[in-house]
């Protein structure tokens, strides 16, 4: 996607230096674009827990190339092994970040340690790709969905939580994919965007990421989309997801069930984008088996934003003396989400759509 005219991808290799990694700091949007170059696992792996790149599959990508920056630092078993491990603590929700990991262990095992490092460098490169094909497929098969509601030149108002665009991804985002389409199509439509407190992915980045692409939207406070819906305001829904069951529960930023829970009172189509790489075939029950991210309680205790006087203030909200609790994510149960939008086409989310769709893991079971 383009910055003012130039394209970017959310993560890449510098053009000076082939073995360093830069990437967007997500933590300065929408204030300031700064592009950090990384050349150590501890710099990247402090950039996904701190939050500097976020977002289920960018969450993997950036650990691909963690992993690869360990191996030109030291290409030994132990070091990959170290790796791995560093950067499967960095956070706990998104599975596509132990999805990478897997990958870029499995890969590198098979390889001599004087070849490790050119390996891991070329796999990590080989799922950016994959990300930016994937998403491009997400988005087309979601476009049918928005273009049978703007027959007759209709406006189609589309609600999304959380950021699910192309910085969460390494290109065209999940969720925002299908309307970053349907707008290049030249099909009118118009986003709610829901703020999503605590750390305002919605606010900060969903809104930067539209504007900057000129789709029209509109900021709301979290708790405005049931009534939004209730006065017909929202034609259907859309959001990404950070872990999908095999029986398609769906794990997403805190706030997406009381979403869907609307959506549903009121009929309006709760969807789910994602990558295939966001499925863990070996839980089923959503609720039980997801582990849940608590983040730190001052997210919810504090603001940042941009002061009238230009600069960047981080300010307290909450009593000095009152407790906070900052659950990251929640659980969307399968029966309230209306379909789940693949790289491989749209299907109910339910065990038997997802094998029929994937049946390759399915048999793996
Ligand atoms: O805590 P975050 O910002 O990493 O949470 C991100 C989300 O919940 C996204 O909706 C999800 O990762 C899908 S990104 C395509």
């Amino acid at each position: 996607m383009k910055i003012d005219g130039t394209a970017f991808r959310s993560i890449w290799i510098d053009e000076t230096d082939r073995w360093s990694v830069r990437i967007i700091d997500q933590t300065k949007l929408p204030w300031a674009i700064e592009m950090p170059r990384f050349t150590t696992l501890d710099q990247v792996a402090h950039a996904i827990s701190a939050m500097l790149v976020r977002g289920a599959p960018l969450i993997g990508a950036t650990a691909a190339y963690g992993v690869a920056l360990a191996m030109r630092a030291d290409p030994s078993d132990a070091s990959l092994d170290a790796a791995i491990e560093t950067l499967a603590a960095t956070r706990p929700t998104a599975i596509n970040l132990r999805w990478a990991l897997a990958r870029m262990q499995s890969v590198l095992h098979d390889h001599p340690k004087a070849e490790r490092a050119e390996a891991a460098y070329g796999e990590a490169a080989a799922i950016c790709d994959e990300d930016v094909a994937t998403n491009r497929a997400i988005g087309r098969h979601g476009l049918k969905l928005i273009e049978t509601r703007a027959r007759a030149g209709r406006r189609v108002n589309i609600l999304t939580h959380c950021n699910a665009g192309w910085i969460a991804t390494v290109d065209w985002g999940t969720a925002l994919a299908p309307i970053y389409m349907a707008h290049d199509a030249g099909i009118d439509v118009h986003v709610f965007v829901d703020e999503t407190r605590p750390r305002n992915q919605g606010a900060s980045l969903t809104a930067w990421e539209l504007g900057k692409h000129g789709v029209a939207h509109t900021v709301i406070a979290d708790n405005a989309g049931g009534h939004l819906m209730q006065r017909g305001a929202v034609d259907m829904a859309i959001v990404g997801t950070d872990r999908v069951t095999s029986a398609g529960d769906v794990a997403n930023k805190i706030g997406t069930y009381l979403k869907a829970l609307a959506a549903r009172d009121n009929g309006v189509p709760f969807y789910v984008a994602l990558p295939s790489s966001t499925i863990d075939w070996a839980i089923a029950d959503g609720l039980s088996d997801i582990p849940i991210e608590e983040r730190a309680a001052t997210e919810v205790t504090t603001v940042t934003g941009r002061a009238l006087d230009g600069s960047i203030a981080t300010v307290r909200v909450v009593p000095k003396d009152s407790n906070a609790a900052n659950p990251a994510f929640d659980v969307t149960p399968a029966r309230l989400v209306s379909g789940l939008i693949t790289e491989r086409g749209i299907c109910a989310a339910n065990a038997h759509a997802l094998a029929a769709m994937f049946p390759e893991h399915a048999q793996r079971r």
